[in-house]
């Protein structure tokens, strides 16, 4: 059973988020994009994308730094067990709460709000409600367990077992002593992956970062008034000059990132 759960259903979980990716590009390329309504509505939108998105990254960052990075290494630059609970309860803690407080209001606003709950689909609720459910998980190991309870040091276990995953060397008894809030964090967590893909999430790899360091737009702002119109069409048929170059008509290059 220990096997089933800590070794084939990750690796099933992560096949499926690769099979998945691909599949859902093949044949749903339309459909791959974030399904914005912002048009729908904005007010609520405004205030809990921005603290849900960046609650996000900081759980992503603290879940890189405490799972990928062995202790041995922190310890190797003078980063003390105790200097390291603080950082990673602090971090946990604030980004989390910004996850909770930005979701929650995500979610909100597709109960209050008529016309986005006609456009929210079954899978944005099992989305939705994969996502509660992870956060809640997450949040009651860090604040019950690691910031007001007896705390429980998850990199000797449970950072170690991730970390076997993706050298082919995962080691089950180190998660059958985790506490069950971790266990069932940590098994979210792999069928939260193999969820991704036939979701919305699919918008993350797509995301317009080329949008940073592309090249300026150039447009053109009128220096002196708006040229006399041109004569009709036939009239210029019959003339035999041509009329002056657009650029000599007194425009300004200007640039811009729109
Ligand atoms: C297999 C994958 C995952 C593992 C092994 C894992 C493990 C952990 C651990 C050990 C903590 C406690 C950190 C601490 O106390 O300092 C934690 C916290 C948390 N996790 Fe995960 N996690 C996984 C995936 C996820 C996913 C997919 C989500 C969200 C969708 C998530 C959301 C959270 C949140 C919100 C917290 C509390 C805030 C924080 O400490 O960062 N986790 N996770």
């Amino acid at each position: 059973m220990n096997a089933l759960i800590w070794i084939v259903l990750p690796y099933a979980c992560l096949a499926v988020f690769t099979a998945g990716h691909v599949w859902r590009w093949r044949h749903d390329q339309f459909g791959w994009t974030t399904h914005t309504s912002q048009l729908l509505e904005n007010r609520l939108l405004r205030l809990g994308s921005p603290l849900f998105h960046l609650g996000a990254f900081g759980v992503i960052g603290g879940h890189a730094m405490g799972l990928l990075i062995p202790a041995s290494w922190t310890a190797a630059v003078g980063v003390s067990e105790h200097t390291y609970h603080l950082v990673s309860v602090t971090g946990g803690t604030i980004t989390g709460i910004m996850l909770v407080v930005g979701l929650a209001l995500l979610i909100a606003r597709r109960f209050v709000n008529g016309r986005i709950r006609r456009v929210t689909t079954t899978m944005d609720k099992i989305l939705y409600a994969a996502l509660a459910a992870m956060v809640v998980l997450g949040m009651s190991g860090t604040v019950v367990i690691n910031l007001f309870g007896d705390g429980y040091d998850y990199r000797e276990t449970i950072a170690v077992w991730f970390r076997g995953i993706f050298w082919f060397q995962p080691d089950p008894s180190l998660m059958s002593g985790a506490p069950l809030v971790f266990q069932l964090h940590a098994i979210g967590g792999f069928l939260f992956l193999a969820l991704w893909p036939f979701t919305r999430l699919v918008h993350v790899w797509s995301a317009p970062l080329a949008y940073l360091w592309r090249p300026y737009v150039v447009y053109r702002g009128r220096r002196t008034p708006a040229p006399a119109p041109q004569p009709a069409p036939a009239a210029v048929r019959d003339t035999a000059q041509p009329t002056a170059d657009a650029d000599t008509h007194g425009q300004q290059a200007v640039t811009t990132r729109s």
